[in-house]
């Protein structure tokens, strides 16, 4: 046999009908259906009054589905504006031709930053008097008017002006002429858990807060400065955290906050995750299967080795614990989740042969599973889940 040198290339130019490129659909993807963006958004959008904007919550690449495709999609569903976390998210959706207002919603506290923002169209979150004088001076340098948003703080102790100096703050702001304050807005820290309408609730209070505020500077819902509270939960929970525009995230994604909001929803979600099987083996009863060795099969097993793991942002933690659709059927993993594969406990089944599909998140005939379900397993949010999954997974989208 002839081994190829190291120092040996493949001539591909040889052979012109040779397809170098490695198939996206090669080992694992995700899959996202713009138009159930655009369908959540509408369908959420209908419990808005006419005059209440939706802003689309599209950072950490739009909770892992790609921003530039979510965000595209909830533009056509009716989003007005759009928030990212970062200057480099903002800057993307910039240069790949959104062109909605765009709000920064992390922390900008340089002015290089802030100039860059500027620059970019882009509106920064302002939590301090020296922020706001920064993007003044910015505003003068140029000539012009730099737009921005105000954050308060009504409770959740993390961006946001201290609640009871804004008032003296928001006077001295007003007086700043190269400044548009289009927005002011507070975070809700606690209304996908403490959703109910008892007005002592720390959801209810921050709302109460935050209306206290906006009257004692004297701005309502009609000075043309949009007012906003309220993520998916708020906005879910009651029409009186509305105010004139709401920041909305994964309830877009297809995804309900909290089990005890609004059953009537139908949200669709947009995201599913699927995997080729790279292998497949029989082992005997009582042989160990990955890792530490911590399954041993209870009989003669037929294994699928599909071509995903931690690394793709499968949490580890979810070994054991988790199944995956084919044709209808689910499948339970077994064994430690290794860094780039796992293992499906496959007897019985004929059908799945190297190469098929399998989904580990998303619908298949009456199956779904959720990363809801995925969270409840590995002890956190759904949030995370979507915004662990890498950039090895390539986004494929598909309507
Ligand atoms: C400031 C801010 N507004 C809105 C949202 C959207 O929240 P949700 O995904 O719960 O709708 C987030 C998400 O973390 C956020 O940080």
């Amino acid at each position: 046999m002839q081994i190829r040198q190291t120092n040996q290339r493949f001539n591909f130019d040889k052979y012109p009908n040779f397809d170098r490129d490695v198939d996206p659909k090669q080992r694992a993807w995700i899959e996202v259906n713009g138009e159930a963006i655009e369908k959540n958004v509408r369908q959420l959008r209908s419990k808005l009054s006419r005059s209440c904007q939706f802003m689309a919550v599209v950072k950490a690449d739009g909770y892992g589905h790609d921003a530039k495709v979510v965000s595209d999609y909830a533009i056509k569903g009716g989003a007005s504006e759009l928030g990212v976390a970062t200057l480099k998210e903002g800057i993307k959706l910039r240069s790949s031709g959104v062109n909605k207002p765009i709000l920064v919603l992390g922390n900008l506290y340089t002015k290089k930053d802030l100039i860059i923002a500027f620059k970019n169209d882009l509106m920064p979150t302002i939590s301090s008097l020296r922020e706001c004088l920064i993007c003044n001076n910015i505003g003068k340098e140029f000539g012009l008017k730099f737009s921005l948003h105000l954050k308060v703080d009504t409770g959740m102790s993390r961006l946001g002006f201290e609640s009871d100096k804004f008032i003296q703050e928001f006077e001295k702001i007003k007086s700043f002429e190269n400044i548009l304050i289009k927005g002011i807005y507070s975070h809700l820290s606690s209304a996908d858990e403490d959703n109910s309408l008892d007005p002592k609730s720390s959801t209810q209070l921050q709302r109460l807060k935050f209306r206290q505020l906006l009257k004692q500077i004297n701005v309502d819902s009609n000075n043309n400065i949009k007012i906003h509270l309220a993520n998916s939960a708020g906005m879910l929970l009651n029409k009186n955290f509305h105010f004139n525009m709401v920041r909305v995230g994964l309830s877009m994604y297809g995804y309900s906050p909290s089990a005890k909001i609004d059953k009537n929803l139908s949200l669709k979600p947009a995201l599913f995750l699927k995997v080729k099987v790279a292998f497949i083996r029989v082992i005997d009863k009582g042989v160990r299967v990955s890792y530490g060795g911590k399954f041993v099969s209870s009989r003669k097993t037929k294994l699928a080795v599909l071509s995903i793991g931690y690394a793709d942002g499968v949490p580890r933690n979810l070994s054991g614990k988790i199944k995956v659709i084919f044709k209808n059927k689910l499948y339970p993993q077994v064994g430690s989740i290794t860094m780039d594969q796992m293992m499906v406990d496959i007897t019985g089944s004929d059908e799945i042969k190297v190469g098929s599909t399998m989904v580990l998140l998303g619908s298949e005939g009456d199956k779904t599973i959720s990363p809801i379900d995925w969270a409840r397993e590995s002890n956190t949010i759904p949030w995370e889940i979507l915004c662990s999954f890498k950039n090895r997974l390539p986004r494929i989208q598909v309507d």
